[in-house]
């Protein structure tokens, strides 16, 4: 069992993380709606002072749990935050304003991703260790480096799913973990299609946009209680499923062509 405190300081920050790329989506549709020079400039400082807050409220966390590399941790939040600083919004235009969002957008997730999942086990490193489900093989590797990085992240997070599944059967907490493991899959989706460029097949691409189509639907059905949390075995099937036949069948012949 994880301590109270570990426990809802951790899912207090997925809620601000949540809340984050909400705060983004909502963002970027106002400004896609009606562009406007000095109402981007207003939406980005709030966007701003909202980093700035969860950076703050992570860090607080993190020093009550005893996190050792918070000092680390917290000189990367202050390198993203100047970055977003660097942001002139006077050079912002409605032609360049969709690929600003976008690295936004990518600089949040990648922090998310791969810088905050080393502070995980503060909360529950011995839970996931007995319990998770589904080990990194080699099998799994693409031979590139960053795609192979960024699967591993999607299947810490996939057992991290299932730990927290365990220890608590929570509808609620059940979807957010689940619409996280969504937002970071499209961004691996697009970084990957990206990266592949004329390599990447229609069909793999197709894949990428029915896995996420599935995943919704499937965080739709666990909210309308369809799916019984006392027995996540036929979850945790779906979910290997859903990632490794993905990374077996499309990604590994994908990059051996590259
Ligand atoms: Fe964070
Ligand atoms: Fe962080
Ligand atoms: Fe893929
Ligand atoms: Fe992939």
């Amino acid at each position: 069992m994880t301590t109270p405190v570990a426990n809802s300081g951790n899912s207090f920050i997925n809620e601000n993380h949540i809340h984050l790329l909400d705060h983004l989506s909502q963002f970027a549709r106002i400004i896609e709606k009606n562009w406007d020079q000095g109402e981007f400039a207003i939406l980005l400082a709030n966007f701003i002072i909202d980093i700035d807050n969860h950076f703050s409220h992570e860090e607080l966390i993190l020093r009550g749990v005893g996190y050792t590399d918070l000092e680390d941790h917290a000189t990367k939040h202050r390198e993203l935050g100047l970055r977003m600083d660097l942001i002139d919004s006077s050079n912002v235009s409605h032609e360049n304003v969709d690929s600003i969002i976008s690295d936004i957008r990518s600089m949040i997730l990648e922090h998310e991703l791969f810088e905050d999942q080393q502070y995980w086990p503060v909360f529950e490193g011995h839970i996931l260790d007995k319990h998770s489900l589904i080990p990194w093989s080699p099998n799994f590797e693409t031979g590139d480096p960053d795609v192979n990085k960024e699967h591993q992240a999607l299947l810490v997070h996939i057992n991290h799913f299932f730990a927290k599944l365990k220890q608590e059967k929570d509808i609620t907490r059940a979807c957010e973990e689940l619409k996280l493991l969504a937002a970071f899959s499209r961004y691996h989706f697009e970084q990957e299609e990206k990266h592949l460029g004329e390599n990447l097949r229609t069909g793999h691409a197709a894949n990428h946009q029915k896995l996420l189509a599935d995943l919704d639907n499937l965080i739709d059905e666990i909210s309308e209680g369809k799916f019984n949390l006392n027995n996540p075995d036929s979850l945790s099937d779906y979910l290997t499923f859903w990632l490794l036949n993905h990374i077996k069948t499309h990604d590994v012949p994908a990059f051996a062509r590259e």
